[in-house]
């Protein structure tokens, strides 16, 4: 027998606060004591809220899934190993971190790195979304399943939806491998030159 969804009140309750937020560092501050998910909250050092060019609009943001255990102990995004390859991927590549948004669907390390479950998705959602809303990137790079879905839709499988980009809202979303699928497919893997092709195609796409 199937319920009908139930709405969640936590989910609520961020995506009300996020909205309210008028800039990044009001979103930032409000994020950081966030208790929405029990279990991240409980586990967690630290929320990981993202990072933003000061002071301009970005020129592309890269949404990842969720923090790791380097990222959780610093409170920066993709720091740990598989930021060091994606900062030699982006540098291959010709993109710039500097001018990126680096941001996750969820900002708290699951325990064990575990896949973030659906309803933390859904309760995080809120800050992601009115991140994109305050930063206003014309590209958005989603690195991996979780993000690709979160932009695209539950269905989508990477193998088909990677190497071009898709309008959603009026911003190209482009869905890539994660740099933690080209570490575990090691140099010579499939994952790793595809990640490098589509952010290679990224840049030549940007605005
Ligand atoms: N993996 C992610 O998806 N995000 C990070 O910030 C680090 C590792
Ligand atoms: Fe809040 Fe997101 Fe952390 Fe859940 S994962 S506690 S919604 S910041």
């Amino acid at each position: 027998m199937t319920r009908p969804p139930r709405p969640d009140a936590a989910a609520d309750g961020v995506a009300g606060v996020a909205a309210a937020a008028p800039d990044w560092d009001a979103l930032a501050a409000a994020a950081r004591p966030c208790v929405a998910c029990p279990e991240l909250a409980a586990t967690r050092q630290q929320v990981v809220v993202g990072e933003a060019p000061a002071g301009h609009r970005p020129r592309f943001a890269l949404v990842g899934e969720a923090p790791g255990a380097t990222e959780d102990q610093t409170g920066r995004p993709f720091v740990g190993r598989s930021g060091q390859l994606l900062d030699q991927l982006l540098a291959e590549a010709g993109l710039d971190r500097a001018q990126a948004a680096v941001l996750n669907v969820v900002k708290c390390r699951p325990p064990g790195n575990r896949t973030p479950r659906a309803p933390e998705v859904a309760r995080c959602s809120g800050w992601l979304r009115r991140q994109l809303e305050l930063l206003d990137p014309p590209v958005v790079v989603a690195l991996g399943l979780s993000a690709a879905k979160w932009f695209l839709g539950p269905r989508t499988v990477l193998a088909t939806a990677r190497g071009r980009a898709h309008d959603v809202d009026g911003r190209a979303v482009w869905a890539t491998y994660h740099p933690s699928a080209a570490i575990r497919f090691g140099p010579a893997g499939a994952p790793r030159a595809g990640l490098l092709a589509d952010l290679t195609a990224v840049a030549a796409a940007l605005p």
